[in-house]
């Protein structure tokens, strides 16, 4: 007996740090697992790795920013299982620029990916789950919507526009869907390296010291540490939660 017996889930990101954990994870607690990333090597190892776990497993490679890829995953989550019980959104990309460098490519890049991308996934996803018997949103935002960085003006506020979005989105569909957010502190994945790249190189040490000191643990998080409350809120465990926002931060905003 597990967690997420028999449970459908829509993963995002799959080919990530994060979302390949988290893949791994649902997998282990018995759920069937229908997962996309645009990187299609990454999302492949993620579909090896899945192997010696369970045979229940979907992969599409695509862009989520094409409604088209969530829906054929979707589509195909339904043929195969007749339902979706989980949508875990947790692609996103992450541009770090001072405020006087990023451009509104990057700004609309951003939002594109990290929150309206989410939204049309939440769209399609939630009359499955609302036939099905209901369903869990998890929404994978930042520590960035809580709490401010150097180099992450455009980033940030695609994060906190994430968690106006799941608060809301939780009133309309709170009789048979709840929706939550998570906020991750800094989390060892190529991501948190690719934003200390916007930093001169003699400044990407302190700039590193300071996101770790951040944390009381005074570590970066692994990826299955995120993964295992993504699992907690996806499973019938978080049953009494809705528009949460959980920070899975080591204190970050304790100070
Ligand atoms: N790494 C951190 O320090 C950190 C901190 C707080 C929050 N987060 C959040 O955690 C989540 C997972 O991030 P991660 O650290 O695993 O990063 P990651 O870069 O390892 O994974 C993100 C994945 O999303 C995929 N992706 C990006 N754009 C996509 C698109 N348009 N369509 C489909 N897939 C796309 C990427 O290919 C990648 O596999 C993200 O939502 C991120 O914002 C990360």
């Amino acid at each position: 007996m597990h967690r997420l017996d028999g449970k459908v889930a829509l993963i995002t990101g799959a080919g990530g740090g994060v979302g390949r954990a988290a893949a791994l994870l649902f997998a282990q607690e018995g759920a069937r697992i229908a997962m996309t990333d645009i990187a299609e090597d990454n999302l492949n190892e993620t579909a090896r790795q899945l192997e010696d776990v369970s045979s229940e497993v979907l992969s599409i490679m695509g862009d989520i920013v094409d409604t088209a890829t969530i829906d054929r995953l979707a589509s195909s989550a339904v043929e195969r299982w007749g339902g979706i019980d989980v949508l875990a959104n947790i692609a996103a990309i992450q541009i770090g620029a001072s405020y006087d460098a990023y451009t509104k490519e990057d700004f609309d890049a951003l939002m594109a990916v990290n929150c309206r991308a989410p939204f049309q996934a939440i769209q399609r996803v939630v009359p499955e789950m609302k036939r099905s018997g209901g369903g869990s949103i998890v929404n994978v935002s930042s520590i960035g919507a809580l709490a401010g960085y150097a180099h992450g003006a455009a980033y940030c506020a695609s994060k906190a526009a994430l968690v106006g979005l799941t608060r809301s989105i939780a009133f309309d569909v709170a009789e048979d869907v709840r929706c939550n957010a998570i906020c991750p502190g800094a989390i060892d994945t190529p991501m948190a390296r690719q934003l200390l790249t916007s930093f001169p190189e003699e400044e990407r040490e302190a700039a590193w010291a300071t996101f770790t000191a951040r944390q009381l643990m005074k570590r970066f998080a692994s990826p299955s540490e995120i993964a295992a409350v993504i699992a907690f809120l996806g499973s019938d465990e978080s049953s009494f939660m809705t528009g949460a926002i959980v920070p899975v931060e080591a204190g970050w905003t304790a100070w």
